[in-house]
């Protein structure tokens, strides 16, 4: 399976293909990505957002990822490394599948190489999901890729549906 996709920053000609993804998810995204869901709304928006991944990643800021299809180059999720802590040698991940790529082991294969790209490349020592106790798939790719739930935050976070909710804090240390 793992030989059929592969993570990648993002490139300029991106646009068309990553608005398209966007829009056939976004009724499911609101939850957990208002701010991608916010500015990629148009190609202008969905240029916007591609050109300041690209800038953050040059600037070893953030590190935004396409997940891809090998066998037909289409893309089918996005996965991040953000919030550098450059003292604590540590940064969050966050994630998101296609709704038709779903259940297929792809975020865990993509949060493997993730982390292996934060822990070899970056020399991190820790690496940290925020999860919403509700969210059992998402509790299930930390749990696959060896992440320990250390504690859970009360209303740590505002969903895009405007509930507020408790978060849990998984991590992985090297
Ligand atoms: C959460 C999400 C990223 C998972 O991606 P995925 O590619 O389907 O994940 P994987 O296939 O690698 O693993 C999912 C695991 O959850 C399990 N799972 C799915 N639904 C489940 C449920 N309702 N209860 C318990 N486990 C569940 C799957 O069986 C699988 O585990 P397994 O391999 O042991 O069988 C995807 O559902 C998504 O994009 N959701 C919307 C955005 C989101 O929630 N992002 C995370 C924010 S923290």
């Amino acid at each position: 399976m793992e030989n059929n996709y592969l993570i990648r920053l993002f490139r300029k000609n991106d646009v068309d293909d990553f608005l398209s993804l966007v829009n056939d998810n976004r009724d499911r995204l609101y939850l957990y990505f208002p701010i991608t869901m916010k500015f990629v709304t148009d190609k202008k928006g969905s240029q916007k957002y591609i050109n300041s991944k690209i800038e953050s990643a040059k600037k070893n800021q953030q590190f935004a990822f396409l997940i891809e299809d090998k066998n037909n180059n289409k893309l089918i999720g996005y996965i991040i490394a953000k919030n550098f802590n450059h003292q604590k040698k540590e940064c969050e991940l966050a994630y998101w599948i296609s709704k038709n790529e779903e259940g297929k082991g792809i975020i865990s294969f993509a949060v493997r190489e993730l982390v292996s790209f934060c822990f070899e490349r970056l020399k991190l020592h820790s690496i940290y999901l925020r999860i919403d106790p509700q969210n059992p798939s998402s509790i299930r790719v930390a749990e696959k890729n060896n992440f320990t739930l250390e504690h859970i935050a009360p209303n740590d976070y505002e969903r895009g549906d405007g509930q507020r909710i408790d978060v849990g804090y998984w991590y992985l240390k090297k």
